[in-house]
């Protein structure tokens, strides 16, 4: 067998599969937890890699090629870095598609994230460039058990704010008395020993919060009707809903029952950084301003035969061409539609097919917390039937005067719903609906930016939303590459939606292209 080195390996998987970066990882070459900085080994010696795209996957492949000794351009459409990574604050500007142009007008210190607003504790690429960028984080709270739930028109408890912690605990009350009422029955076919039994039958009275007679009837985990205090004051319990009422009153619906907090990925503890989310975009592009170009609109992308060309307007409108041996193209897929290029039709495919979804998120600024000071409900979310979806409170300065709450943010038919009404109705709806949860909003109100993800020009989408056909027929062409030229962004990752997805499609990206420019500077000889 011929001696192969790992490099020229390397370079024909790269070729081949488009992906030498799981590769590299498992010879060693790359540190397995990507937690820890990326360091690849030989040097770019200047090789010329275009960017198109100053979003999140975008600034990390030119930072990571920066320090890898390439010479990088990114065109950015846009005049600030970041994408979707985008937080909104006074003074933002923005014109969706459809003509309606807003100006924010929320106060110095009040902002709105308007795309990536939280961070999981396990996206530990996410948590490794706020450390190596210094981005300093704060506590994003997901789940709050003293925000509301709110079912508008069916059951008892409908249209009336309702404590999630109340229903939490009534329904695991009501559970744990079940189960145990059907062991006790036989009803179950419980593989137990007697032993194993009353060691389980304890836990769900433990979990259950039930009394000695194994009911659930009341407890201090849902709350009070008045509180404990000093001397004859010994407080009196709330008393539980009724099982039925709940499940009625649809808390038990899949879109207002616990879900969220089972999915992995928006468990505690969530992060976002002290500031706002755009602190990391803004924070890579310090470190590659001298490789941005802002305001520069692509109109073309041709790969070429040993490398690729693209064509774009600068900021003055002048046309012009920039080429390179590499392009890396981060373009969501519903803007790469209307880029004329000379990808694979494969590629040209995905971007009529590969689904990206709706979601219009509105920012409301209150004069006064009310949502601290009279509900003490400090960040985390309501949730309810109606169109705005939830109410997400702001995860920054308690306890400050003022605030900026998400007072709607919703998906699919209702945020193309909410997508079709101007800013001014956007925040009527989203005012209106929730002060049937917060009765203050009527008095406290002073301002909003709303905006609907599909109709901002230069995303056209909140994020890509692959299903089973989708992801089989045109996911494994857009992570491969096409010539020279290579798809970034979070389209390109299992974590769609997440940022932690653009970070790993701009490591994987560099990590081929390094792997085809290293070829033949013979650092891996195999033993
Ligand atoms: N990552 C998106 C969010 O946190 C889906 O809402």
């Amino acid at each position: 067998m011929p001696n192969i080195t790992r490099r020229s390996f390397l370079h024909r998987f790269a070729v081949v599969a488009g992906t030498s970066y799981p590769a590299m990882v498992a010879m060693g070459m790359i540190p397995k937890a990507i937690a820890q900085p990326f360091r690849l080994e030989g040097n770019g010696k200047g090789t010329k890699v275009i960017i198109i795209g100053g979003g999140l996957s975008g600034l990390t492949a030119a930072y990571e090629l920066n320090k890898l000794g390439y010479d990088c351009t990114i065109l950015e459409a846009r005049n600030r870095p970041g994408g979707r990574v985008w937080t909104v604050r006074g003074g933002t500007e923005e014109t969706e598609t459809g003509g309606s142009k807003q100006t924010c007008s929320f106060d110095k210190g009040q902002y709105l994230n308007a795309g990536a607003a939280r961070i999981p504790h396990h996206h530990e690429i996410s948590l490794h460039y706020c450390r190596e960028l210094g981005v300093p984080l704060e506590i994003f709270n997901n789940v709050n058990e003293n925000a509301f739930l709110y079912a508008e028109g069916k059951g008892p408890l409908s249209n009336r704010p309702i404590r999630i912690k109340a229903v939490n605990h009534d329904m695991r009350g009501y559970m744990c008395e079940f189960v145990q009422k059907a062991i006790d029955q036989d009803a179950l076919d419980l593989p137990f020993s007697q032993e194993d039994q009353e060691k389980f039958i304890e836990f769900l009275r433990v979990e259950g919060g039930l009394n000695n007679d194994m009911r659930y009837t009341e407890s201090d985990r849902r709350g009070y009707k008045t509180s404990p205090g000093a001397g004859d004051l010994p407080g009196e319990y709330a008393k539980p809903y009724g099982f039925m009422e709940m499940l009625k009153s649809g808390f038990m619906d899949p879109a207002m029952s616990n879900l969220p907090v089972y999915t992995l990925d928006l468990q505690m503890t969530l992060f976002q950084p002290v500031g706002g989310m755009d602190r990391i975009p803004f924070a890579l592009a310090e470190k590659v301003k001298n490789n941005i170009a802002y305001q520069t609109v692509v109109q073309q992308i041709k790969k070429t035969e040993d490398g690729a060309t693209v064509i774009y307007t600068d900021k003055d409108g002048i046309t012009k061409e920039i080429s390179g041996a590499y392009a890396i193209c981060t373009l969501p897929l519903p803007v790469l539609a209307n880029v004329k290029n000379n990808f694979s039709s494969n590629i040209q495919r995905a971007c009529d097919f590969v689904d990206y979804k709706k979601a219009c998120k509105v920012g409301l600024q209150f004069k006064r917390r009310f949502w601290e000071e009279d509900d003490a409900i400090y960040g985390g979310i309501s949730r309810t039937s109606q169109d705005i979806t939830q109410i997400m409170y702001p995860n920054y300065d308690y306890l400050g005067k003022k605030g900026v709450v998400k007072g709607l943010y919703n998906f699919s038919e209702k945020a193309v719903a909410t997508g079709e009404l101007s800013p001014e109705a956007r925040t009527e709806m989203a005012l209106t609906q929730g002060k049937q949860l917060h009765p203050q909003y009527e008095k406290e109100f002073e301002n909003a930016f709303s905006l609907a993800w599909h109709k901002i020009p230069r995303s056209m989408g909140a994020w890509a939303e692959y299903n089973s056909d989708t992801r089989a027929r045109f996911y494994p062409d857009l992570t491969k590459a096409d010539g020279n030229v290579y798809l970034a962004g979070e389209h390109t990752s299992y974590h769609t939606a997440w940022m932690a997805g653009a970070f790993e499609s701009a490591r994987r990206t560099v990590a081929s292209i390094h792997a085809r420019v290293t070829e033949g500077q013979a650092q891996y000889q195999s033993k």
